[in-house]
């Protein structure tokens, strides 16, 4: 067996070491090594959670609300302490921590699963069935065993309940499928046996707490898309063109839309509509987020991506943001959106460019294709499975036809190089800026060599976090001369604009 990496993580106070090993099968191992409790204390502890709980009335409406939920928390975890003294007396500190630290993980989250989530380094956290070790998808060494396992499927259905509860949700047998989210914004799907033919699942998309920014993608250890592609897309939004951004399962398709969104002028209104909220746009942005809900076990209450999307129409947005179109209804909106002038932006699931058009005109979403032409840039963004390596491998306009729409593709991911180039010349969003703006090529083209530059000092000078890179921006439209007359400076003047 060889360790191939190590490190700590923490959650509840409680420390463990986390070894990525070869143990010579055919994927790495992730090793937790945890303290663990030993029988007689368990059952202690057992009885102090009962205890715990008829001290601390743990209410329904405070488990669905973030702030009651902060102050059940201060409550629980003070009286576990009041407890373990009294109850267990003559332990040391670091003892005593670690059985509060327990009974936090078990009472008010999913007990040593906790521990995975405390792990940035994980990108999913995935329960098979109780006959399986939980497996984790980690940011460098893709999927992973674990020496974790939840020993029963009642287990595993209590912990997808709990979870669901807190947001409102239910899993039964009727209704096996789950859709939620945790508070600490992680997204979360569970199914139930007989459905999930192995047994009770859990799938776990961790949420970053902070997000990925553009100027991460151009660094050299994501190396997801170029500059010179980022400064187009950035003319782009600032001129209020749509796009889609298209994608496999996790290839980072709302990753790089909320990426983009920042591009935007903070003098203009956002509204966003996502099932669980995932995006996450810098805070100076005039930016309202709205969420869907499901309809209560009568049937009642439930607000749909179609009601908010028609709603936000009467908002008054600049921009609208859809998460993901799925089905018909959306996109109609979406659409409907475009023609009545608002910018849009939104993910949908394909493969390529030529596949997001088949896509969108095909059931479910089945869009008329004379609709397409109203989106003027399609991106495609990649994982490759076997590396986990992430790229924006097409980036294509949208040209209206007379036999139909075609893909115009400007940027070409070349995997032999692993770069993203520039194959053809953009005209459509030239065409649209020049004849909005009174632009000359000449202009647009020193435009993008300025945006492009701006974007590389801000990549040299380190300011790649998500409200850091904001603030740039921001002031870019506030003056562009002095963002620009900065990057030319370097790094020092970069960060003087902070
Ligand atoms: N460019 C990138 N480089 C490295 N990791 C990335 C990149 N983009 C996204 N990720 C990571 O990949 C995972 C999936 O990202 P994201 O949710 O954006 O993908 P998605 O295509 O929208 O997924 P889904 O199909 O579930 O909607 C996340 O853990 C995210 O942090
Ligand atoms: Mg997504």
């Amino acid at each position: 067996m060889k360790v191939i990496d190590s490190y700590n993580v923490e959650s509840e106070g409680i420390t463990a070491q986390v070894q990525i090993v070869d143990d010579e099968t055919f994927t790495n191992m992730y090793l937790l090594h945890r303290t663990k409790v030993r029988k007689s204390t368990a059952a202690v502890m057992d009885f102090l959670k009962q205890r715990i709980i008829d001290a601390v009335n743990i209410s329904a409406s405070e488990i669905a609300n973030f702030s009651a939920w902060e102050t059940l928390r201060v409550n629980v975890k003070k009286k576990a302490h009041e407890l373990v003294r009294t109850e267990l007396g003559g332990l040391n500190a670091k003892e005593e921590d670690l059985l509060v630290g327990k009974l936090l993980q078990e009472m008010l989250g999913i007990s040593e699963l906790e521990f995975f989530l405390c792990d940035e380094q994980l990108e999913e956290v995935v329960v098979i069935s109780s006959k399986d070790p939980v497996w984790v998808y980690h940011r460098k060494y893709g999927w992973l065993r674990t020496n974790v396992d939840i020993q029963t499927e009642d287990q595993i259905r209590n912990y997808a309940a709990i979870m669901g509860r807190r947001v409102g949700k239910q899993i039964t047998n009727l209704d096996p499928l789950m859709d939620a989210y945790l508070l600490s914004g992680h997204r979360v799907n569970a199914t139930l046996a007989p459905v999930s033919a192995k047994g009770n699942s859990i799938t776990i998309r961790k949420f970053r707490k902070d997000p990925f920014t553009v100027i991460d993608f151009i660094s050299p250890s994501l190396n997801t898309t170029s500059a010179e592609a980022l400064a187009f897309i950035w003319l782009a939004v600032q001129y209020e063109m749509n796009l889609l951004v298209g994608g496999g399962t996790a290839s980072g398709k709302t990753s790089f839309l909320n990426a983009i969104l920042a591009f935007t002028p903070p003098n203009q209104r956002i509204i966003s509509i996502e099932d669980t909220r995932e995006l996450m746009l810098p805070s100076y942005l005039h930016w309202t987020p709205m969420v869907t809900r499901l309809p209560n076990p009568e049937g009642k209450g439930g607000v749909s991506m179609l009601d908010l999307a028609v709603n936000s129409l009467r908002m008054r947005p600049d921009r609208i943001v859809l998460g993901e179109v799925r089905r018909q209804s959306e996109a109609e909106v979406l659409f409907e959106a475009m023609h009545t002038g608002h910018a849009v932006y939104s993910t949908v699931h394909a493969d390529d460019a030529a596949q997001m058009k088949s896509r969108l005109i095909s059931p479910p979403i089945n869009l008329p294709e004379q609709f397409l032409s109203a989106m003027h840039l399609a991106v495609v963004q990649y994982r490759q499975r076997r590396t986990g390596i992430r790229r924006t491998t097409e980036i294509a306009e949208i040209n209206p036809g007379e036999r139909g729409t075609s893909f115009n593709v400007v940027f070409q991911w070349n995997a032999q190089d692993d770069a993203l180039e520039k194959v053809d010349e953009h005209i459509r969003v030239d065409n649209e800026i020049k004849a909005r703006t009174g632009m000359k090529q000449k202009e647009i083209t020193a435009d993008l060599e300025q945006k492009r530059a701006i974007l590389l000092a801000m990549s040299a000078a380190g300011i790649s976090h998500v409200d850091d890179v904001g603030v740039i921006f921001a002031k870019y439209y506030k003056s562009p001369k002095l963002v620009a007359e900065s990057a030319e400076k370097g790094a020092k003047e970069m960060r003087k604009l902070l």
